[in-house]
């Protein structure tokens, strides 16, 4: 296996380029796309302040590695969801990245600041964890952003994960996300710009990252997410993947380039008003995230209802 590039001993192979790299060329080329990424869809401006939502997991870390490189002004954000032994592990993981390197790592801790945990909060709303989860997450990125003035925040959402939630949104015909599921969401009131910077490269490819870049991530997946759809979607498509690799690109970008168009790409038009609690923009009087922290931390809110049974 010779790389494509200076015909050295190859490191790696990328099928759906059908290419092999060699340790240096395949780093170029993890560069190249992620710069690529930024310049195509106008994610990032030279010189923008980036906030990088790190989870302690390859996409994050490599994410962040990789926007320093290519000269960003970039600070990392760690979210601790308090799930068990997972949490606890990836935010080791993302302070020692930040303190081999002298890097500034935020810290938002649902417990420690707003005095609930995600299992916690699944409980008291009797629903799966990754809805208050991900709901804590869009909202704490957001303030994190807008508080300190950021130009952007950026995730470490891969192509493996956005052709899987496109391929779920395809088998749900769900019109509003399909409309909406860009690699750029601009700022609008309220609300900072969201980039995607790694659409463009593969799990397999930022998991070499960090492993050719000696950076240790959390391998677990997140144990809360076991058996989920979005899961299940990644497996589907990387059967037909391997039959025919490049069809996953395929789906993803042929959508952004022309069907994505054809959806009402603009946002709700809802009437949004400040959150008379925190401030963020809602529809209602109290935000969604408002509500949660009411409803998760209320006396009681963890016990588990008492099944009575008769017999
Ligand atoms: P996930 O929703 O777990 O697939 O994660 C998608 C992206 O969200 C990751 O690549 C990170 O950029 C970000 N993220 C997930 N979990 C956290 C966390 N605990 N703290 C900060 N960022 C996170
Ligand atoms: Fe959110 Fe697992 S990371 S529920
Ligand atoms: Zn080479
Ligand atoms: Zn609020």
């Amino acid at each position: 296996m010779k790389c494509r590039v200076c015909r050295g001993a190859a490191v790696i192979d990328v099928p759906r380029h059908n290419a092999n790299f060699c340790e240096a060329h395949f780093l170029d080329h993890c560069r190249e796309q992620v710069r690529r990424a930024i310049s195509h869809w106008k994610m990032l401006d030279p010189g923008d302040r980036v906030l990088v939502a790190v989870s302690g997991g390859k996409d994050s870390l490599a994410l962040w590695d990789i926007l320093l490189d290519l000269g960003y002004d970039v600070e990392g954000l760690y979210l601790g969801l308090g799930i068990g032994e997972y949490s606890d592990e990836s935010g080791v993981y993302a302070r020692d990245f930040a303190a081999a390197r002298g890097l500034k790592l935020r810290e938002v801790d649902l417990r420690d600041d707003y005095g609930f945990d995600v299992p916690g909060a699944a409980k008291a709303t009797r629903r799966v964890p990754c809805s208050a989860c991900g709901l804590s997450k869009r909202h704490l990125f957001d303030s994190a952003a807008l508080d300190d003035g950021f130009d952007a925040v950026a995730t470490g959402h891969n192509l493996d994960d956005e052709a899987a939630v496109l391929f779920g949104n395809v088998l749900h015909w769900d019109a509003d996300y399909l409309g909406r599921q860009q690699p750029v969401l601009p700022a609008r009131p309220g609300f900072p710009k969201k980039v995607k910077p790694l659409v463009r490269l593969a799990e397999r490819e930022t998991a070499a990252w960090c492993v050719l870049r000696r950076i240790d991530y959390q391998v677990e997946e997140c144990p809360m997410a076991a058996g989920n759809s979005h899961l299940g979607y990644k497996e589907a498509l990387n059967v037909i993947e391997r039959e025919s690799p490049g069809t996953k690109a395929h789906f993803y970008f042929a959508f952004l380039d022309r069907i994505a168009p054809r959806f009402d790409q603009t946002e709700a038009k809802d009437a949004l008003r400040e959150c008379t609690s925190c401030g963020a923009p809602t529809t209602g009087d109290v935000c969604a995230f408002c509500k949660l922290v009411e409803r998760a931390t209320r006396p009681g809110a963890r016990d588990v209802p008492v099944r009575i049974e008769i017999r």
